[in-house]
């Protein structure tokens, strides 16, 4: 497709059912009615009042019931084509699907910082002129999006995939963990990743444990809102995640998202203790357990803690990129029967995962299961469905019975963290259940911590009084 903006829209033949992308009936009548096509830009009378906008193409699995317009304010509206009375073309403008990479402009001053992109919305470039949403572009046209990137590092980038993170999981955790630990080898100031935020958390956690002692940042990064959106995060995650890699001093795996629902600052998460909290918020990205290790605002990073890691100068980092993909994790539910553990240990699977209820509990019926698993070497973790505080297990009866039964309790590690770590460390000791269960109960990336900061857990509940008294005191 061109790269061009296309003036006239007559010189594309109105019968060539490619002008209608992704469109079918009884849309592409309705559009054929009026003479207009894809990229044209519309003014639409409708039972429903007036809209202006450029028409987008339709994905082919969306309904066949909805002519969509990119408005004036960013916003997409999917207008019926039964309320639609009429459709006037003021323009055409047809959206670019390919710019060519644009070459980073070099500066000897500035920090080198290799960014690798994996997929999801961050890797979404939007068309200026149309406002669409272009997917699968390389990393290399981030300069053209986010020129400030220039005023930060020399940034070098490498699209890995171009997936989004659901389709994230262990064969691409070792790919990506050894194409760090070379970016570091190779004298690089920092580590950027472009990640989709869904399962962002898993492969921070996985990367905390397969690249060890590294030297520099390595800064993971992705938007909740994809750039055609007014309120996108993806320019100002990239830039706070950049800035990080290239100036911050915390040589970890750690996450940089929003930290507000403001675009004032984002916060920079330890790659073991966050998590995705909410589906659409644009600070979904939250610290359990802890509080987040940084503020980052443009050019200033505001330590939050300080018992991380510091950059240094050396290149000595210790990658152990192995996986081993026997790991199940369950989320027990009141009423779950022993067939649901039994049947990961009948598939052969060498660890399991539980998020149990309350201090770390499953049922009486379960028991069976977890004597079988057991018996066959299985080894079970107990982590915990409150995600803030310490799996206890002498509390209750119930609990002791469980460890009776050979479960091992891991403290504060987050769920996702311990099942990713589980997998680490079954492929580090394939053969030596315990050295795995000694790597799996120590501490090795601030993945267990001996307790919660009295200021980690704060969770907003709305105008409770205490709630008020506080803000009162800030504000007042
Ligand atoms: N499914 C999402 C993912 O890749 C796309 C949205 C996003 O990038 O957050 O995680």
């Amino acid at each position: 497709m061109s790269d061009e903006v296309q003036s006239e829209a007559a010189a594309v033949p109105i019968e060539d059912a490619a002008v209608f992308k992704g469109y079918r009936e009884p849309c592409v009548s309705v559009m054929r009615r009026f003479g207009v096509t894809v990229w044209c830009d519309v003014i639409a009378e409708t039972t429903r009042g007036r809209f202006e906008g450029l028409i987008l193409p339709r994905s082919e699995t969306s309904d066949e019931l909805h002519l969509v317009l990119k408005l004036e304010s960013g916003y997409n509206v999917g207008i019926r084509h039964d309320t639609i009375e009429s459709l006037r073309k003021t323009g055409y403008r047809e959206a670019s699907y390919k710019i060519p990479e644009k070459a980073f402009p070099v500066d000897a001053g500035k920090p080198r910082v290799r960014l690798f992109g994996t997929g999801g919305t961050i890797a979404s470039r939007l068309d200026y002129r149309t406002g669409a949403v272009i997917p699968a572009f390389s990393p290399g046209e981030l300069y053209g999006s986010v020129p400030e990137l220039a005023d930060i590092c020399n940034l070098e980038t490498e699209k890995l995939f171009g997936i989004f993170s659901e389709n994230m999981g262990p064969p691409q955790y070792l790919i990506l963990a050894e194409k760090i630990g070379e970016a570091i080898r190779e004298g690089y100031d920092g580590v950027v990743i472009g990640h989709g935020t869904d399962t962002m958390h898993y492969t921070s956690a996985a990367l905390s444990f397969m690249v060890q002692g590294s030297p520099v940042p390595i800064v993971m990064v992705g938007s909740q809102r994809s750039s055609d959106r007014p309120s996108s995060d993806a320019a100002q995650n990239l830039i706070n995640a950049t800035w990080a890699a290239a100036h911050g001093d915390i040589a970890e795996v750690i996450v940089c998202m929003f930290g507000p629902t403001s675009d004032r600052y984002n916060l920079l998460h330890r790659g073991t203790r966050v998590r995705k909290m909410h589906s659409s918020y644009r600070s979904t990205f939250r610290t359990l357990g802890d509080i987040p290790l940084a503020m980052v605002e443009r050019d200033e990073i505001t330590p939050l803690k300080d018992d991380y890691a510091r950059r240094r100068e050396d290149r000595e980092v210790t990658v152990r990129a192995k996986f081993d993909d026997r790991v199940g994790f369950i989320y027990y539910y009141p009423g779950m029967k022993a067939d649901v553990i039994e049947s990961l240990i009948d598939a052969g699977y060498r660890g399991i995962v539980i998020a149990g209820t309350g201090l770390g509990h499953v049922n009486r019926l379960a028991y069976p299961a977890l004597e079988k698993a057991r018996k066959a070497g299985v080894q079970v973790y107990m982590t915990l469905q409150t995600l803030w505080g310490f799996v206890q297990m002498h509390v209750y009866e119930t609990g002791r019975e469980i460890l009776e039964e050979g479960v091992i309790p891991l403290a504060n590690m987050l769920p996702e963290t311990a099942y990713v770590k589980l997998g680490w460390a079954l492929a580090c000791h394939p053969d030596d259940p315990a050295k795995v269960r000694e790597l799996m109960t120590t501490p090795i990336a601030g993945d267990m911590t001996e307790r919660e900061p009295h200021d980690g857990y704060l969770v907003f509940q709305g105008g409770v009084p205490e709630m008020k008294a506080f803000l009162g005191k800030v504000w007042s």
